[in-house]
């Protein structure tokens, strides 16, 4: 699977332009953890990432598909099964394990992706650009503040061997790497 077509499925798929962005922004996120691991196969973590929710508005908010219809689209396109492995079991409600390298890295980087965008938009300017990590370690802090953003999955970054400061560091920079694909 190329790239293109990763993307061009999910634009066929999805509707929601900020559900895209959240997509992208879950990509760059997964790229970057890659090259910090020194992974082999940065492709195959950015595309996991990228569509991890394609089957978001498919679903309907139905929990229980949410995942599987997604993983069966990104083995349609290709996807090996570490891929949909990941994808399938980010959604805890299927009880499924997060064992691999992969699995870890898109069940925290999802609500990183999350937790930049809303620290991004009460900004002034509601951009990437000027937001600090120390900023963005502080939202995190405040419980009140995107509360739907799970802390604790996104402090499961300890699981590949990232402290929380330098996870947040290294998704904000990826994030800010694309702002203009992001709108941010
Ligand atoms: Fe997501």
């Amino acid at each position: 699977m190329t790239r293109k077509e990763a993307f061009d499925s999910v634009r066929a798929n999805v509707e929601d332009k900020n559900l895209v962005r959240h997509m992208l922004a879950t990509e760059a996120i997964m790229r970057a953890l890659a090259r910090h691991l020194g992974e082999d196969d940065e492709e195959e973590w950015g595309l996991t990432g990228l569509l991890h929710d394609i089957d978001v508005e498919l679903t309907e908010g139905d929990m229980s598909s949410h995942g599987k219809l997604g993983a069966d689209l990104a083995r349609e396109l290709g996807a090996s099964e570490t891929m949909t492995h990941a994808i399938l079991c980010h959604n805890e409600t299927h009880g499924i394990p997060v064992e691999t390298k992969l699995d870890k890295a898109l069940f925290c980087a999802d609500p990183l992706s999350g937790l930049i965008t809303a620290a991004a938009l009460v900004r002034p300017d509601k951009k990437l650009a000027g937001l600090e990590a120390k900023s963005v370690i502080k939202r995190f802090k405040e419980k009140s503040f995107a509360a739907g953003v799970d802390r604790r999955q996104i402090s499961r970054c300890s699981e590949i061997g990232l402290e929380l400061n330098e996870f947040i560091e290294l998704g904000l920079v990826a994030m800010q790497g694309i702002a203009a694909e992001l709108a941010l």
